[in-house]
């Protein structure tokens, strides 16, 4: 793995210091070179992974003229005067207040009587959702150990996560979505042993993903809008998360069969806009607790598992655009609580009655093979595929085998539906971020543009962490 260069454009901040200049008029503070080289230099050695007694060992150099009894409330001074300093832009004033001793009426910051010690207050939580502020995570937020939610989705945070975040051992919540957060996964969050909700999206995280991610127990996991790539780790069965999304990346390979055991749990998948092949698997089967499911955007091949018709509590069904072939099952349009079957731009070459005579179901089909129905592709455009039949019942698993017997006389390569756009832009000039992540409640998502679909919003637990909390605090 390259490490990034100690700058400031390796942490994807580039965009910051020019519009500074243009924002800022002197006197105002500006980062300097200097201080903006020594806050890279202190995010890299985070970024080096460096584990390190945080509270012990840290050296406070931040000179203490405010007399706080309370010694918990002390380190959480030090920590929010430090992020403060590591604010570029804070164009609301939302830290304007963050002056004083008082740390518990800065905007923001919820305290609540201590868990192992009532008589105090500590930091119970940290909302800055929606606050627009550019910076750096300081590596000081370690001595925010007392808190349980730190939601700050919607701002211009950019570098990595520091390790110092796993000093966080109440943390229950952790949304840094919609930043501009780079670097590998930041393999620091599987230390949070409390962490139920960790949400990611819209960041420019990279590379693959750790198996413990799995093994932790989370009820919420939000991936989607990164630059994740590689295959999705075997384990992934062992998640206990309600909702998956890992839409919108560069996932690539076959769904693991373990997807199976996830079946007291799993409420909602999002795959959507990746590269995944192979076909879907049979295990898909179980989950009895779905009700969403959506795989589009991909280049899933093979049949549709009638095992799907097990899914009773299942409403929407996005199967579009992959390489799927053969009949949908009259079993799974049946799936009574189904009210949207999105099929659109595969190669299935018919429907049960069952899917087209049901008026309680919005099934599009558009872009397919069949033969009765308009606004299908061409023969010519179906033949290849259909004409490599793909057995998915390998003894393997989820390997998708093309049945070369007999084999093909002559064999094109299968027409790819959907070929990626060139990539995004890289963070150097980094487009503004979408603005609502994650998307305002009933919002109306209509995907014209694969790159800008957006999770469904029914359904989700956790549409938007609601502002204070205190889990394990109540
Ligand atoms: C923030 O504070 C500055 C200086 O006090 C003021 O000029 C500006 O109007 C304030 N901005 C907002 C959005 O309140
Ligand atoms: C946070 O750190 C302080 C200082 O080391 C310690 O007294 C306190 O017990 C810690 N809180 C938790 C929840 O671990
Ligand atoms: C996770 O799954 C793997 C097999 O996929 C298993 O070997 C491992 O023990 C599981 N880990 C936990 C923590 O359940």
């Amino acid at each position: 793995m390259a490490l990034p260069r100690p700058d400031m454009e390796a942490f994807g901040c580039s965009t910051l210091l020019p519009l500074l200049f243009l924002l800022l008029s002197p006197p105002l503070l500006a980062l300097s070179d200097a201080q903006a080289a020594s806050i890279a230099r202190r995010q890299l050695l985070t970024f080096h992974g460096n584990s390190f007694d945080f509270l012990n060992d840290f050296e406070f150099d931040i000179s203490i003229n405010v007399d706080i009894r309370n010694p918990r409330l002390k380190l959480a001074y030090n920590a929010l005067q430090a992020w403060k300093k590591a604010i570029f832009s804070d164009p609301t004033n939302f830290t304007s207040n963050w002056v004083g001793h008082d740390v518990c009426a800065y905007n923001g910051i919820f305290c609540a009587p201590s868990l192992d010690d009532p008589s105090i207050q500590v930091v119970a939580g940290v909302d800055f959702n929606g606050a627009d502020l550019a910076g750096f995570i300081p590596i000081e937020i370690g001595l925010l150990n007392d808190t349980a939610f730190l939601h700050v989705n919607s701002n211009r945070f950019c570098g990595v996560l520091p390790s110092s975040l796993s000093s966080l051992t109440l943390l229950h919540e952790l949304d840094v979505s919609n930043n501009r957060l780079v670097g590998p996964f930041p393999s620091v969050v599987l230390d949070l042993s409390a962490l139920k909700y960790l949400d990611l999206r819209f960041n420019n995280f990279e590379g693959p993903l750790p198996p413990k991610l799995f093994d932790k127990d989370l009820d919420a996991l939000f991936l989607n809008d990164n630059r994740f790539a590689s295959n999705i780790p075997e384990n992934l069965g062992n998640s206990t998360v309600s909702v998956l999304v890992l839409a919108n990346n560069k996932f690539e390979g076959s769904i693991p069969k373990t997807i199976g055991r996830m079946k007291s749990t799993l409420n909602e998948i999002i795959l959507s806009n990746n590269g995944f092949t192979g076909c879907l698997p049979d295990e898909i089967g179980s989950l009895s607790e779905l009700t969403v499911l959506d795989a589009s955007f991909n280049s899933f091949s093979g049949v549709l598992p009638e095992t799907l018709a097990s899914l009773r509590k299942l409403e929407s069904l996005n199967i579009a655009h992959n390489m799927l072939t053969g009949i949908v099952p009259g079993s799974v349009c049946g799936i009574k609580s189904l009210g949207n079957f999105k099929l659109s731009d595969n190669y299935f070459k018919g429907a049960a009655s069952e899917c087209t005579s049901r008026s309680d179901l919005v099934f599009d089909d558009k872009g397919n093979c069949f033969l009765e129905r308009g606004q299908q592709k061409s023969r010519k455009a179906c033949a290849p595929v259909q004409d490599q039949p793909i057995i998915c019942h390998h003894a393997d698993g989820t390997k998708c085998d093309i049945d070369m017997t007999p084999p093909p006389v002559y064999s094109p390569p299968p027409p790819r539906l959907y070929s990626r756009p060139t990539p995004l832009p890289s963070p150097i000039f980094s487009p503004p971020p979408p603005v609502h992540s994650p998307p305002p409640p009933n919002a109306v998502v209509s995907p014209p543009d694969p790159y800008n679909i957006l999770p469904p919003v029914r359904g989700f637990n956790y549409a938007s962490p609601p502002p204070p909390q205190y889990p394990g605090y109540n």
